[in-house]
């Protein structure tokens, strides 16, 4: 079928708009999209995050879109009581990790431990007719690579980070052989995708020169399984119902451990948590969730990011371990007014120290899932929150908000045109 010759005169070419001034980004899109004046104006307001600062985070910035923090309260991470920031848009996840924050505090809350913040960089060396004897040339090199790793970064080889090691494979690949090189780096405090990435850049050429081959990509992995942390927590079996909870909650977890399709339901409940606290605190939030769902599938099969087992007490013990790449210096870490908040609310001076918090409300968070799963189910405490939205959406103000809720609840039907009724029912009756 010809295409039929477009009647629409808009068009989405719009030469130097990366150069205007927002609000005359906002003008072009609105007369684009034939935006209301009220729609113009809810863009222009920018809240807590200053319309420069927003400009140098992204570019073509026309606005901000701002999503509730919650605080989750009752966790201990190792010992320290702490209120952890999460930003989310999804009801229950907040009050899910309070929850399950309680019900371990007496035996302690949550223990962590990190593998150290390393980042891995990778090169990717093809058009090599040797691949095996390239691949010893390059580890011949090692000191030669960590001088030239750490010469592109003397400040964090200050802070006491910096070249650590590096790993070189041969791949088969469908375009033939490869020699792939991992460089593996001390970032400290920052998220490191800079650090290692300048450094792939900066030592190519030279791993083209000693072995003849030409290189190619230069970028970190996602895969930091170098960057790893870990959480657990005991659930004494008195305090979460009894044994036949614990036994329905283990019946969960045995499900997701055996089948994909489960799995990725239990590891996204477990990234609720994990991706709110990232968000908050302005760190990447794909990076962490490309890590933990390749790290989860790293056996071959997808699995369960969390192990549950029962003590020889009868308790129910839980466990997660993942990569988990955070910063608190650089990027939107730094830049963003919020995130630096959040940290402070943490009290937070060490990546390190965000990444246990982070596991830790990981596995809290996949606790409150399995076990509202295995006894009462998800939908009524989401539905609480779930009936004030649609109550909003009914067009319910004010007090008239809980009113609707309750009523939508309380009847079972948590539906839009049953609140719209019911409020024009109340309406009703108190204009008579
Ligand atoms: C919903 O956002 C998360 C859950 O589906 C997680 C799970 O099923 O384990 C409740």
């Amino acid at each position: 079928m010809a295409a039929k010759k477009s009647t629409n005169r808009k068009t989405s070419r719009i030469a130097g708009f990366h150069k205007l001034e927002r609000l005359a980004r906002l003008e072009a899109v609105a007369k684009f999209a034939g935006l209301k004046a009220a729609t113009k104006k809810h863009f222009a307001e920018t809240g807590n995050l200053p319309s420069e600062i927003a400009e140098r985070l992204i570019e073509n910035v026309i606005g901000t879109m701002n999503v509730p923090i919650g605080i989750a309260t009752n966790v201990i991470v190792d010992g320290r009581e702490i209120l952890v920031p999460m930003a989310t848009e999804e009801s229950s996840v907040v009050a899910a990790v309070c929850n399950a924050a309680k019900q371990c505090r007496n035996s302690g809350g949550v223990t962590t431990s990190n593998s150290g913040p390393l980042m891995i960089a990778q090169i990717q060396l093809i058009d090599i007719a040797d691949p095996e004897t390239a691949r010893q040339k390059i580890l011949e090199r090692k000191s030669d690579i960590a001088g030239i790793c750490n010469a592109t970064d003397p400040l964090l080889v200050e802070l006491g980070g910096g070249f650590e090691d590096i790993e070189v494979r041969v791949l088969q690949t469908a375009g033939g052989p490869m020699v792939i090189t991992h460089l593996i780096v001390d970032t400290r405090d920052a998220m490191g995708a800079n650090a290692v990435n300048t450094m792939a850049e900066n030592l190519a050429p030279h791993i083209a020169k000693w072995t003849g081959g030409r290189t190619h990509l230069r970028i970190l992995t996602n895969l930091a399984d170098r960057r790893v942390a870990r959480a657990r927590a005991l659930w004494k079996a008195k305090s979460i119902g009894g044994a036949k909870v614990r036994d329905a909650m283990m019946a969960a977890y045995h499900f997701a451990a055996a089948d994909p399709y489960r799995a990725t339901t239990h590891n996204k409940g477990i990234m609720n948590g994990i991706s709110a606290v990232t968000l908050a605190t302005g760190n990447d939030t794909r990076a962490i969730e490309a890590g933990a769902h390749a790290f989860a599938a790293r056996s071959g099969q997808y699995s369960p990011l969390t192990r549950w087992e029962v003590t020889k007490d009868g308790d129910l013990a839980g466990v997660l371990e993942l990569p988990l790449a955070l910063g608190i210096v650089g990027g939107a870490t730094r830049a963003h007014p919020t995130a630096q908040a959040c940290l402070e609310i943490m009290d937070i001076n060490k990546a390190e120290d965000l990444q246990s918090v982070v596991a830790a409300v990981g596995l809290l968070q996949n606790f409150a899932a399995l076990k509202a799963l295995a006894t009462v189910g998800v939908q009524k405490g989401h539905m609480a929150l779930h009936a004030q939205n649609i109550a909003m959406m009914a067009g319910a103000v004010g007090a008239e908000i809980d009113a609707i809720a309750k009523f939508l609840t309380k009847s079972g039907t948590v539906r839009q045109d049953v609140a719209e009724k019911e409020l024009a029912r109340r309406r009703n009756k108190i204009a008579k």
